[in-house]
């Protein structure tokens, strides 16, 4: 299993997962390997040759996060392994631990397409501005729109939702939809298929999340979504992803390096833990999974609560409780 820690919170949050993933499945070795800033200094890369190898040979992944380089010499790290590593399906699921004031109960998976849209494509400069390309295929939205259903399906979930913009976005988005609704025809029974406006989805999200059950949309609504669903759910610091291909996997915080906060050990390391588990079930290990999402839940329901949720438990701390938990 390779581990990326990155920059920032990112090795503080990733060490509190892997001392998880230590204690639960002691089996498993795990290699580190060097992106973002870090790797930069050292390799003059943000995403070393040695580290997409590492990658490539890995079972599975966990990652950190970077942070972004700043040149446009230096691709996106993280958007060049999703390309380079085909990993097309980002599954973002996002449910409240705590019950944060004024927000409301969630519990949603948001299926993000990881390949294209807005993220792939060249901008182009010319003398007046920029133009970026966004390109949607049939291919790309029939393959997320599958995992999608699979996903919803494997977890007995009931509802699919097409988040999009194919009031304006007509060809485009417009295309998306009518991949979704042709797959979800095909695909029998016992799922309902619904659509929503992506500004509107992202009200619903806010005002009634129960709404939603499994969302599936394009690349950049995705992340958007994501960020906003995280904040109802307590913040950043609750919200584990997988980036999914066909032969390779990377499991992520869907947070990034967090500078605000780095260095200071109050990072919440639940997103990162809960990836973990979300990596361990990927790989099959689907008891030692539930066991860490079991004592992530058990942890908040017992009464921790972590810094960024108006508690005073930093990173350490936290995952001191988790590690008891699986003790027992
Ligand atoms: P961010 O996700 O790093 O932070 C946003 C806010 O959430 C900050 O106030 C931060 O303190 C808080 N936060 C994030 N994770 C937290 C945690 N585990 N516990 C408690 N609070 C947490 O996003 P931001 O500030 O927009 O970006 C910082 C850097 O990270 C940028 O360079 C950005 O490009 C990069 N980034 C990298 C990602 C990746 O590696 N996949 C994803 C998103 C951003
Ligand atoms: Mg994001």
């Amino acid at each position: 299993m390779c581990v990326l820690p990155g920059d920032g919170i990112g090795p503080e949050v990733v060490g509190c997962a892997a001392r998880v993933l230590e204690a639960v499945a002691p089996g498993i070795e795990l290699v580190s390997g060097e992106i973002g800033r870090s790797a930069m200094d050292v390799h003059g890369s943000p995403l070393p040759a040695r580290t997409l190898d590492l990658m490539r040979g890995c079972d599975s992944c966990l990652f950190g996060a970077v942070t972004s380089p700043s040149a446009a010499s230096h691709p996106s790290p993280v958007l060049t392994f999703r390309k380079e590593l085909d990993l097309f399906a980002n599954l973002r699921p996002v449910r409240n631990l705590v019950s944060v004031q004024g927000r409301p109960p969630i519990d949603v998976v948001i299926v993000r397409e990881n390949s294209e849209g807005l993220y792939h494509q060249p901008e182009v400069e010319d003398a007046e501005g920029v133009t970026t390309h966004r390109r949607v295929t049939a291919r790309a939205s029939r393959r997320i729109v599958d995992f999608a259903i699979e996903h919803a399906r494997s977890r007995g979930r009931g509802s699919l939702c097409c988040v999009h913009k194919a009031n304006v976005l007509r060809k485009s988005d417009g295309l998306f939809l009518e991949v979704f609704r042709k797959r979800m025809r095909d695909a029998g029974e016992g799922l309902t298929a619904k659509d929503q406006l992506v500004d509107s989805a992202a009200l619903l999200l806010v005002t009634d999340p129960s709404s939603f059950d499994v969302i599936v949309t394009l690349n950049l609504y995705g992340d958007i979504l994501s960020d906003l669903a995280a904040g109802v759910a307590g913040g950043l610091g609750f919200a584990p992803s997988g980036n999914i291909g066909p032969r390779h996997s990377v499991f992520e915080p869907a947070h990034g390096s967090a500078p605000d906060i780095a260095g200071k050990g109050v990072a919440n390391p639940t997103a990162a833990i809960l990836s973990a588990s979300m990596m361990l079930e990927h790989i099959g290990m689907k008891k030692e999974a539930a066991e860490v999402s079991s004592a992530v839940i058990g942890a908040y329901a017992g009464g921790a609560l972590t810094a960024d949720v108006g508690g005073a438990l930093g990173s350490a701390a936290f995952t001191d409780l988790v590690l008891a938990r699986l003790r027992r």
